[in-house]
């Protein structure tokens, strides 16, 4: 095995230390690793460990106060039987957000009942959160983005979502995403005892299929 040594000119400590480790002498800055933020539509089962990441995010979520209903901390089981009831339901959507492979949260789109022909053209969003540590990288907007255009090629032209009037962030961001408030409900959610008002918007996000999609009929409107 040869060694090789990199000389690199006089020392001011002496001949001893000609022979230098470059990693040594150079001053390194640590690169910043930006994490991998995406977002993706469940088409299949979810693995043991993306349903434990999507229970844990849930409970950090429902502990922030952002549990879509969920007010208290629901047994694991519970929770782990929602996510994959929601996985299954043919009526249902998910979409869950990773931050460096780590399911960090999720929104769902919920269509109509088949029956409800006149609207038909509507899907609701709902359980649409960030679990707290994994805020700040974007992966709301990329959820509400992916949602849709997932509802778009699915043949949808209208999401509709409420929200309670204390989560100003979503908010903010439904607002700037050009989600419309059309009403308030005054008796949205009661939080510790309290009666908090909820807030419904809607977005049209097919103009064309606005017009055109839903049963033709002679039906009066
Ligand atoms: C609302 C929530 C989903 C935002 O998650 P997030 O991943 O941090 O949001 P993003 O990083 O995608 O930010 C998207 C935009 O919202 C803005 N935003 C995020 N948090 C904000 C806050 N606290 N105040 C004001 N604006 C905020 C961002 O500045 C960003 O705007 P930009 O695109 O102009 O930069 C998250 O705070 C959350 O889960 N809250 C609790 C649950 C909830 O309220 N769900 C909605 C109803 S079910």
């Amino acid at each position: 095995m040869s060694i090789i040594k990199i000389e690199v000119g006089p020392s001011p400590l002496g001949d001893s230390h000609n022979e230098t480790d470059i990693s040594m002498s150079e001053t390194v800055s640590p690169q910043k690793l930006e994490p991998a933020a995406i977002v993706e539509r469940v088409v299949s089962e979810l693995s043991p460990s993306d349903l434990n990441d999507l229970c844990d995010s849930t409970d950090a979520a429902i502990k922030g106060g952002g549990g879509f209903g969920w007010l208290r901390l629901p047994a694991r089981e519970i929770l782990e039987r929602y996510w994959q009831g929601v996985v299954v339901m043919p009526s249902r959507i998910l979409m869950v957000a990773r931050l460096d492979g780590v399911i960090c949260g999720t929104c769902q789109l919920i269509k109509p009942v088949q029956q409800n022909e006149a609207q038909a053209h509507a899907i609701h969003l709902t359980t649409h959160f960030v679990t707290p540590w994994a805020r700040g990288y974007g992966l709301a907007k990329k959820l509400l983005q992916k949602a849709e255009s997932t509802a778009r090629a699915d043949g949808f032209s209208v999401i509709n979502l409420d929200v309670r009037e204390t989560q100003t962030a979503a908010i903010s961001l439904y607002e700037s995403l050009g989600y419309v408030r059309y009403g308030v409900h005054p008796h949205y959610a009661v939080i510790n005892g309290e009666m908090i008002q909820g807030y419904h918007y809607t977005k049209l996000i097919n103009a064309d299929l606005a017009a055109h999609k839903g049963a033709a009929t002679d039906q009066p409107r």
